[in-house]
């Protein structure tokens, strides 16, 4: 398996620098404001920090200082978005799953790239996502709440056959080894013979699970992120 980096380190430093400068920097003195305002009110409790407002530029960070499960601070870059995009393969994949697609800035891109006729099952357990999410019209979309661990519960209601390519944005690291080991035969089991399953992850522990599962695997550290993030490709 290669790991590769995707840019020589300096070019990438000056990006990353830029990037911060231009779209963390001015969001985190907004947030500021709004922790201030809300330590002087004295209510500053997560469930009144700030109301999930789908079209509010704060909408992702309210989801995630309410609910642990969404795990990252932000959506996921362009950059992300790009190289899980490329993993995919999508060209000839009618039927995608997706895990975890919180916002939809992956489910958007996905749509954009499979077939006309084909399906997409979203999963998600967060409820505010699960409104966002719903607002994207495309008669191929298909949005369910719940567990990712009922996938195959999921796909059999909505009469779907198996996967082409399934892609997972959630953190593997919640579940104990054991959770691991039975997501994964799960996604296995959900996905057509010569499917595949693409990870984005920020750490490297599921290596070892896919190469006992999978033929084939191969990663990408895309550091254009925050946080950088691995992809990782298992084909069956
Ligand atoms: C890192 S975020 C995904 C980011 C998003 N796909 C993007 O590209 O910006 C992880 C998402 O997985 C969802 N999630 C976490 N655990 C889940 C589970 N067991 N079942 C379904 N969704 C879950 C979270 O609510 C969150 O939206």
């Amino acid at each position: 398996m290669t790991i590769k980096t995707s840019h020589d380190e300096g070019d990438l430093l000056d990006k990353l620098g830029a990037f911060f400068d231009s779209k963390i920097q001015p969001k985190m003195k907004d947030i500021e404001k709004l922790l201030k305002k809300e330590i002087e009110l004295g209510k500053l409790k997560p469930e009144n920090l700030i109301d999930y407002d789908p079209d509010s530029s704060f909408s992702y960070i309210s989801a995630f200082l309410r609910d642990k499960g969404v795990s990252a601070v932000m959506p996921s870059s362009r950059f992300l978005v790009d190289r899980v995009l490329k993993a995919m393969d999508l060209g000839h994949a009618p039927v995608v799953v997706e895990f975890g697609p919180a916002e939809g800035v992956m489910t958007r891109r996905i749509l954009h790239s499979m077939p006309e006729d084909g399906v997409l099952l979203a999963i998600e357990l967060n409820g505010d996502f699960v409104k966002s999410v719903k607002r994207i019209r495309d008669p191929r979309l298909r949005v369910v709440q719940g567990d990712v661990q009922d996938v195959e519960k999921h796909m059999a209601r909505l009469g779907l056959p198996k996967a082409d390519v399934l892609v997972s944005g959630i953190p593997f690291s919640f579940f104990d080894a054991e959770g691991r080991v039975r997501l994964l035969d799960k996604i296995d089991s959900c996905l057509k013979p010569a499917g595949r399953f693409v990870a984005y992850q920020v750490t490297t522990h599921l290596i070892p699970l896919l190469r006992r599962k999978f033929r084939d695997v191969d990663g990408f550290l895309e550091l254009r992120n925050i946080p950088p993030h691995f992809v990782f490709t298992a084909k069956k």
